[in-house]
This record gives structure tokens, C-alpha cells and sequence, in this order.
């Protein structure tokens, strides 16, 4: 897995952009993996566009490793091409030592690299992760799972002190040993700004165009989950509309087949 990670890195010098976009099961992880993604996020967005919960707080780690077992076991039949990501969910990252054995839990599960939510709050994590040798991931700004305690999904570095703040978070996640870090409804020039300072990759979800890489929820670029769609996602296809056609087309052919 260095290998994957060194490119990833080094994208950063060839002024080369990431692509990264979710990935829950086996089908489209294989796909997915076919298509030159670097890298697949099993991301607990999972509790809400697959699993139906309202909010991705209560995705427990045995779903995410239910689902990194599925989407590794993709990617691998897909080629074996990008890292995959698997996200640390709500309360999973209590404590540095907590966070260390549940990303074993995600890595044993076919994870090459785990994501953690938190800023300087998690400084001693990522240094934690480092040090046993996990690639991680750094995720701020919007920190979905602090969606309930903060009453919505709100856009981050509106003032001077929320930019301080982000561009420190960032900062220390770089120097405690994050390989990137993501940045989620970040003000775009606040995430230029943190792109430019930071010597590893940021990855922008609805954060501009000005970060090294950009990520996406694959349901929202394939329209699989038509009752929610983010502003900043650009819909590519209508897998839902799809779905329901094929579904009303064999209702009528079973209830009404058509004479031979
Ligand atoms: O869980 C997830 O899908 C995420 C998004 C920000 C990409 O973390």
C-alpha cells in the first residue's frame, strides 16, 4: 500500500487532481475501481444512503467493517486499483487507543487507510495512528458526526476566526502524520487558502474547486438517492429512475404479459 500512497502524496508536486468518490458494496466497488478513481471511501455516509438512518451518528464499527469486507472484496475482483478509505464512525475515535484498535478492526477488514473527524482535538490520534503505522485521514470543517450538537450542516469559515481555526486544525492534523486531509463545506477561498499552506492533499466536498482532490457520495452522482441532493454534487445519471422503470416493466410483464 505505500505504493498507492506515494502517488497520493505525490499528486500533491505534479499539481495532479485526486478523485475520490464512496463506496459501500461489492458491485460498485468493483465497478468504481475500473473507472481510475485513487481512491474509494467506504464513508459512514453509508447509515444514511443505504442503511436509511437519518444521520450517519448511528453507524456502528460492525457495519463498517461489514462494508469495507464487501467494497475490498471489489475492488480487489475490479483490479485492485484504488486505496480504499474506511471511515472511523461516530464513537469510535473516542481516545487514541480506542481509535488505534478500531482502524486495526477497518485495516484487518481490507482497509488500506482509515478516516477520523477532528481537528487539534484529534492531534494525539493521528500521531497515535502513525506511530503503528495507519495511514489516516483527517476530516474538518463540517464534521458530520457532530450534525446533531450543531443543529445542521453548516458552512465552515464564514469569519476570520472560524478561517484561524480550520487552518489550524489542518495544520496539526499535517504534523501529527495525517496523509491528507478533507475538507467538508469549507468556505472555498478559506480551503485555497489551507491547499496552499499544506504540504500534503486536501480533498474538497463542497469546499471549491481549489483543493488537490475532490470527493463525492457515489448516490448523488448517480442519482441513487433522489430525496436528498446536495447543491455542490453534479447528478451524472438516474440510477433511481432506472430502477423504478425496470421495476414497473417487469410488474407489467408479469401481471400483463403480452400475448405471443
Ligand atoms: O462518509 C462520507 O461519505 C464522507 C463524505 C464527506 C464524503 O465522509
Amino acid at each position: 500500500m505505500p505504493d498507492r500512497l506515494s502517488y497520493i502524496q505525490a499528486a500533491k508536486a505534479r499539481a495532479e487532481k485526486l478523485a475520490m468518490l464512496t463506496a459501500y458494496d461489492y458491485p460498485c466497488a468493483r465497478l468504481l475501481a475500473q473507472s481510475g478513481l485513487d481512491l474509494l471511501l467506504v464513508g459512514d455516509s453509508v447509515g444514511m444512503v443505504v442503511l436509511g438512518y437519518t444521520d450517519t451518528t448511528s453507524v456502528t464499527m460492525d457495519e463498517m467493517v461489514h462494508h469495507t469486507r464487501a467494497v475490498a472484496r471489489g475492488a480487489r475482483d475490479g483490479g485492485d486499483g484504488p486505496l480504499i478509505l474506511a471511515d472511523l464512525p461516530f464513537g469510535a475515535a473516542e481516545t487514541p487507543a480506542l481509535a488505534l484498535q478500531n482502524s486495526k478492526r477497518l485495516m484487518e477488514a481490507g482497509a488500506h487507510a482509515v478516516k477520523i473527524e477532528g481537528g487539534r482535538s484529534h492531534a494525539a490520534h493521528y500521531a497515535a495512528l502513525r506511530e503503528a503505522g495507519i495511514a489516516v485521514m483527517a476530516h474538518i470543517g463540517m464534521q458530520p458526526q457532530r450534525v446533531r450538537i450543531e443543529g445542521g450542516y453548516k458552512i465552515k469559515g464564514r469569519t476570520p476566526e472560524q478561517a484561524d481555526a480550520l487552518l489550524a486544525d489542518a495544520c496539526a492534523a499535517e504534523q501529527c502524520g495525517a496523509f491528507a486531509v478533507l475538507l467538508e463545506l469549507v468556505v472555498p477561498t478559506v480551503a485555497a487558502s489551507i491547499t496552499g499552506t499544506l504540504k500534503i492533499p486536501t480533498i474538497g466536498i463542497g469546499s471549491g474547486p481549489d483543493c488537490d482532490g475532490q470527493v463525492l457520495v457515489l448516490h448523488d452522482v448517480i442519482g441513487l438517492f433522489p430525496w436528498f441532493k446536495p447543491k455542490f454534487a453534479t447528478q451524472r445519471a438516474n440510477v433511481a429512475g432506472e430502477i423504478e422503470r425496470a421495476a414497473k416493466e417487469f410488474v407489467n410483464a408479469i401481471k400483463a404479459p403480452a400475448e405471443s
